[in-house]
């Protein structure tokens, strides 16, 4: 795997500690909070331990939430996170969450996008597939962007932590290497 990916607006690559303040501030927002519950909150040195254990994963790592900073050229600053969980035998769940600022601007597409072919051409992947509560609707369109395929839509199939405890639909897209155009 060679990190970083570069494109025209971003650069997706490993965090660092300088990266702290930023991933605090990004995952600060309860919507990317609740995606990201493996990232210690507002404890400096945990998060240093968090970024030493990143660092030692390898894309393929089985089972584990491999997170990458995706970082805006023009500031140079971590504006989002993409994550992929690879099961080890070439198929994982890819993941995101952008700062609120940074939304509607087609960061999130071009960056999920760049970390697909990556997976693809260089890491060797067969298949990358993707889930979200029917409700995140900014999501799932990101997905349908990608040209992610429509695979399931599983009815009241989870009971998030809300409080009325209500069962939601969640749907699953993925695509096949065979499938990407990028
Ligand atoms: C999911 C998430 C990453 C999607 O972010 P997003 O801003 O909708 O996606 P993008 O950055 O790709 O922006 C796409 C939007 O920008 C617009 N856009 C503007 N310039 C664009 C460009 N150059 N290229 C593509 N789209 C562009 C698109 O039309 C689209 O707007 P629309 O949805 O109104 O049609 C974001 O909502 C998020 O971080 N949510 C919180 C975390 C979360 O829920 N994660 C998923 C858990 S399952």
């Amino acid at each position: 795997m060679t990190l970083p990916i570069r494109t025209a607006r971003l650069i997706i690559r490993r965090f660092a500690y300088s990266d702290i303040d930023d991933l605090v501030a990004l995952t600060r927002h309860e919507s990317v909070a609740r995606e990201t519950a493996n990232i210690p909150r507002e404890d400096r040195g945990k998060l240093m331990n968090y970024i030493d254990t990143q660092a030692g994963y390898s894309l393929f790592e089985a089972n584990q939430c491999v997170d990458l900073a995706v970082e805006l050229k023009e500031s140079g600053c971590v504006i989002g996170l993409l994550s992929l969980v690879s099961d080890g035998e070439r198929q994982g769940e890819i993941g995101w969450g952008f700062s609120i600022d940074h939304r509607a601007q087609g960061l999130a597409t071009e960056a999920a996008r760049a970390l697909i072919t990556h997976a693809f051409t260089e890491c060797n992947y067969h298949r990358i597939f993707a889930g979200t509560p029917l409700t995140n609707e900014r999501s799932w369109k990101l997905m349908e962007r990608l040209g992610m395929r429509k695979e399931a839509h599983f009815v009241k199939a989870h009971a998030p932590e809300n409080p009325d405890g209500a069962w939601i639909d969640t749907v699953r897209y993925a695509i096949l290497a065979d499938e990407w155009d990028g």
